[in-house]
């Protein structure tokens, strides 16, 4: 089973998570990197909020993978604004995701999960295996915290590949059972 790790981050946070992710479920990893940088202070929090909030679409540079090469697809985004980040606006644009095995994953400093709500939403066409959320774990003062929290994400993970892979296998003695009718 292929599994691809998608994700952006401004901080790192996202990125811990993906990268633990990742790891436990021996995925690749594309992360999505705008061309035009924010950083999260500033003049740039208007800036992001204006984007958030007329869902523009920044542009991104090219990643290495293509997500519709995948069976299984983690996606991870910081929570910004109560939504996911703008650069998904554009790769969903460029790229239809349908049809795939998803899970969906974000950081954020509360414990609010709308960004996973709207990204639900958005991918409603693929087959959403579940969703993380965790409070921005590189943030946390002891790093046992930090990484007591990777490891649950990765924990998380496993179990949907687990699953993943299990719906493949089912699905494909399905297709041979039809096969060998015909
Ligand atoms: C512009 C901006 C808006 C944010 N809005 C929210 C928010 O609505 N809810 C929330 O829980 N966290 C919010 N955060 C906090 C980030 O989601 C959090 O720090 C996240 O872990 C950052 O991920 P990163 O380190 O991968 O960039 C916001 C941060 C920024 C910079």
């Amino acid at each position: 089973m292929k599994v691809l790790v998608l994700y952006t981050t401004i901080d790192g946070n996202t990125e811990a998570v993906a990268q633990a992710i990742a790891e436990k479920t021996d995925a690749d990893v594309s992360k999505i990197v705008r061309v035009s940088k924010r950083h999260a202070y500033g003049i740039d929090l208007f800036r992001i909020w204006l984007e958030v909030v007329f869902k523009r679409r920044p542009g991104i540079f090219p990643f290495k993978h293509d997500p519709r090469d995948y069976d299984l697809i983690f996606i991870g985004t910081p929570v910004w604004f109560d939504t996911y980040n703008p650069v998904f606006n554009t790769l969903f644009e460029v790229i239809k995701i349908y049809d795939r095995k998803i899970a969906l994953f974000s950081t954020g400093s509360t414990d609010k999960q709308k960004a996973l709500d709207k990204f639900s939403k958005k991918l409603k066409d693929s087959v959403i295996l579940g969703r993380y959320h965790c409070i921005e774990p590189i943030f946390e003062d002891e790093d046992s915290e930090t990484q007591r929290i990777l490891n649950e994400a990765a924990d998380w993970a496993k179990g949907i590949a687990d699953e993943a892979a299990k719906m493949i296998e089912e699905e494909e003695f399905e297709r041979r059972k039809t096969i060998y009718k015909t």
